[in-house]
């Protein structure tokens, strides 16, 4: 290859890559925008999560160990089901939010109390199992502690080694 025709095609790739990095930057904010985090501290592999704010029926996303983490408040017409955190009276769906196909971040359809992945199809209910598509297992519960009204992601408190042991974790 010639020396010049090789530096056109390194600066094409730089161009390319600049492109992505921005609409990748551009797909964060608008993804961001729509998610509605709580108040979180993070530390060490931890991250604290404060759940007195949570509205019903509103997606929360946090970010934990470089992964999005969606944390739903149910509302009472919305089942109960084993795999809910119970926090007092209130109960919440916790889980990695990555579709368990192909690893897409799936959206949640507030009016149908589901999740859906735009990439297959793929769907969830909102205590995360899997209900259409292709995704071989329902969304998956990090580990968690529970303290007060606090979520601690990353450590492992009595509830989540239940599930665990229960195996709906998975
Ligand atoms: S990645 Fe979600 S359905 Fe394929």
């Amino acid at each position: 290859m010639k020396e010049n025709e090789k530096g056109r095609r390194d600066f094409m790739g730089m161009a390319l890559g600049a492109c992505a990095a921005v609409g990748g930057v551009g797909a964060l904010y608008a993804a961001k925008r729509t998610w509605d985090p709580l108040p979180s501290v993070k530390a060490a592999g931890f991250t604290t999560i404060d759940l007195s704010m949570a509205q019903e029926n509103v997606l929360n996303v946090e970010k934990w160990r470089g992964k999005p983490i969606f944390i739903l408040k149910k509302s009472a017409d919305m089942k109960a089901d084993d795999r809910d955190i119970v926090i007092g009276t209130d109960r919440y769906h916790v889980s990695i939010g990555l579709c368990t196909h192909l690893g897409c971040i799936p959206a949640y359809e507030k009016d149908q109390h589901k999740f859906k992945c735009a990439c297959h199809g793929g769907e969830f209910d909102a205590s995360g199992h899997q209900i259409f598509g292709p995704p071989p297992s329902p969304l998956e519960i990090p580990p968690f502690k529970i303290e007060g009204t606090k979520l601690v992601l990353g450590e492992t408190g009595p509830e989540y080694q239940k599930m665990l042991d229960a195996g709906l974790t998975v």
